[in-house]
């Protein structure tokens, strides 16, 4: 018998809508009051479905938000250079203030040094290497949309978060470490723990809030969630049980979720917050660019 849920379900759908209620009521202001729409180029090279789908998603809500969507579709085979003098145009056009190269890229291109050829005031990834920098020294920067969608539903769910224990369980470039850092930031104590932590159970159990990120189905299990914790599942996993295609994060949601105090689901939990940030953070590159006030509470 399925445990009973106890848990708070945080809705990430229904956040996501209004970040991007927020961005597209912000958008409208730049535009009657400063005559500015913010523009985000985003970059695909080659044919991945996956990665296709990911990029029409996002051109599509870029301009429902009241924004410029610059859709760039290159070759499987495009040469380095080519794709390098493609980003130099963007960095150089006043009217683009957001550039995304879908990742992965292609075997044959080198992905640090295209994503450093972005200007990092136009890296709305936050992979740029000046950006990593800047978010490590707690400076001001363009933040990874998803550890900065699991920051905005925190800081929702919990008010301030200083002085909790935060386990990040996952050391990835895009999410694990840059999640750390975010946490840090409101003066969490964090430990990043990983598929190679010992004793990871004992770890997690030490956490008020409890990241999940390393990209393996349902690892982690309510008997490592401490009572009460608020659980954020970053994972999305295609797998197949009894026969049916199915999609499960990185927490075994049953189990967790008749332990923990609140728990993002999957689908509908983090996942849709990553695009909304991705239009939060365009607006913010947008406002920096014209020396404006940033939009409130859509920024780390
Ligand atoms: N591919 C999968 N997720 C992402 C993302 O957040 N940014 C980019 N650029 N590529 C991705």
């Amino acid at each position: 018998m399925a445990a009973e849920t106890k848990a708070k379900v945080i809705d990430g759908k229904a956040f996501a809508e209004k970040v991007r209620e927020q961005v597209a009521a912000h958008v409208a202001r730049l535009q009657a009051e400063n005559g500015l729409t913010p523009g985000l180029a985003v970059v695909l090279v080659g044919e991945d479905p996956a990665s296709a789908v990911y990029v029409k998603n996002k051109g599509i809500q870029t301009k429902a938000s009241g924004m410029n969507s610059y859709e760039h579709k290159l070759a499987a085979d495009t040469s380095e250079a080519d794709l390098l003098a493609l980003i130099d145009r963007l960095n150089a056009d006043p009217s683009v203030h957001g550039i995304l190269v879908q990742l992965p890229l292609p075997d044959h291109l080198n992905s640090e040094l295209v994503i450093n050829r972005i200007d990092p005031a136009k890296d709305v990834d936050g992979f740029h290497i000046s950006n990593v920098g800047l978010l490590g020294t707690g400076q001001k920067s363009m933040v990874p949309c998803t550890p900065l969608g699991c920051l905005m539903m925190l800081r929702d769910h919990h008010g301030k978060l200083a002085g909790l224990n935060a386990v990040v369980v996952g050391r990835s470039n895009i999410v694990g470490k840059p999640m750390a850092q975010l946490l840090l930031g409101d003066s969490c104590t964090v430990t990043i723990a990983h598929s190679r932590t010992k004793d990871l159970a004992e770890v997690c159990r030490g956490a008020d809030i409890l990241v999940a990120a390393v990209g393996r189905p349902e690892m982690i299990t309510g008997d490592m969630v401490k009572p009460g914790a608020t659980v954020i599942d970053v994972g999305i996993n295609r797998i197949e049980r009894d026969g049916k295609a199915k999609l499960v994060g990185d927490v075994h949601y049953e189990s967790a979720a008749a332990v923990a105090g609140a728990i993002t689901p999957v689908p509908g939990g983090v996942g849709p917050m990553t695009i909304a940030c991705l239009l939060a953070n365009t607006l913010t590159a947008a406002c920096r660019a014209n020396g404006l006030a940033e939009p409130e509470g859509l920024t780390a």
